[in-house]
């Protein structure tokens, strides 16, 4: 369906757990409280209101956390998402730690594609910024995954004084294997907003100089690599892309297309807005199929219009990316 503003709305972020077993000190540090088991809503929960969505026109659905592999049975809520007349994409961002062990459940869900966390190539510093000791599992992830054929895009956030003389390093990683890494600017959310980040124009000149040949990747190419927010560049005899998620600096809420549901079951348009519906209670109240999908399409059409993450606003900490999914 359309937004108010007239944005097409087909991409939904299912937020599976508030729970992760990493602590990227941009995202969820150490210290960070859980939420109660039943604030979480059940699976059967997520699939009445996934099937509602859909008849709105939702046809991608992308699963995240928190990290959603950590959630047991994550991949039947894979199929069975998967099983919802309409939806035609079912896609998972995850830190890929446990990636490696349950690809083959994964696959045979028949999940579509996978978002894999990597900000560093050394295991020391990946245990630096995650405060755990898992960057060979990651590895390991990652490579299960090129080798079953799933598409794989990476996702980076370069941070100043941390990960910045390694982001050359990550970029070739696209030049050899058939992937996509995207270098995420910090969005002032949760964490993250204190912490000093490279923009995408910085990123994309320096990648620039080291290789001439980067160029815009041509727009049918750069469909087919989803519906996301990236804008992908690649050069001459390079078998991957890499992609700029510019949320800063190349605001691109004009052409938003999604809404996320978060493991608690709110209902937010808007990453960068608190505004939203408080879908489980409406659930456990015992509302009709009538009444939840008027609240989910009353939401979809207020969706705000933008962020203002130039006003330096900011969303506090403890509503972080991993209550969000990002
Ligand atoms: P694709 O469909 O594969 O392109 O997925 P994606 O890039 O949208 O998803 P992913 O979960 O990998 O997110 C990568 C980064 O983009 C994360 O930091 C997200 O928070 C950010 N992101 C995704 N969608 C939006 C959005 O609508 N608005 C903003 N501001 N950031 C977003
Ligand atoms: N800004 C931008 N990206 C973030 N992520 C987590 N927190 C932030 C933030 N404040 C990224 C993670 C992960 C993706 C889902 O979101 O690195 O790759
Ligand atoms: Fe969409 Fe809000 Fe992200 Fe802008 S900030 S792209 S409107 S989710």
């Amino acid at each position: 369906m359309f937004d108010a503003k007239g944005r097409s709305i087909h991409y939904l972020r299912l937020s599976v757990t508030d729970l992760c077993n990493l602590r990227c000190r941009y995202c969820m540090p150490d210290g960070v409280e859980k939420l109660e088991r039943e604030d979480i809503l059940t699976y059967e929960e997520f699939l009445r209101l996934a099937a509602l969505f859909a008849k709105c026109g939702v046809d991608t659905v992308r699963v995240t956390g928190g990290e959603p592999l950590v959630r047991k049975g994550v991949d039947y809520l894979v199929a069975q998402l998967k099983a919802i007349p309409g939806i035609r994409r079912v896609t998972m961002t995850t830190n890929g730690v446990l990636l490696a062990k349950q690809l083959p459940a994964l696959l045979s869900a028949g999940l579509d594609s996978v978002n894999i966390s990597l900000d560093t190539l050394s295991p020391e510093q990946f245990a630096r910024i995650t405060a755990r000791d898992e960057f060979e599992n990651v590895r390991a992830g990652i490579h299960a995954a090129l080798e079953s054929g799933l598409p794989v895009k990476l996702n980076c956030v370069p941070q100043v004084g941390v990960n910045e003389g390694e982001l050359e390093a990550l970029a070739a990683l696209a030049k050899d294997k058939p992937l996509q890494v995207r270098f995420i600017e910090m969005m002032p959310i949760g964490y993250g907003a204190a912490m000093p980040c490279i923009s995408g124009p910085e990123l994309l000149a320096r990648l620039q100089k080291r290789w001439p040949g980067l160029a815009p990747l041509p727009a049918q190419e750069s469909a087919a690599l989803g519906d996301g927010p990236a804008v992908y560049y690649t050069a001459p005899g390079w078998q991957g892309s890499v992609g700029f998620i510019a949320a800063v600096h190349g605001k691109f809420c004009a052409s938003c297309n999604r809404v996320r549901l978060t493991s608690q079951g709110f209902l937010r348009p808007c990453l960068a807005s608190e505004a939203g519906c408080d879908m489980k209670t409406l659930l456990r109240s015992g509302a009709t199929d009538e009444k939840l999908l008027k609240a989910i399409q009353t939401t979809i059409w207020e969706k705000p219009q933008e962020h203002h993450f130039e006003r330096k606003q900011n969303i506090p900490a403890t509503r972080g990316m991993y209550r969000i999914g990002g």
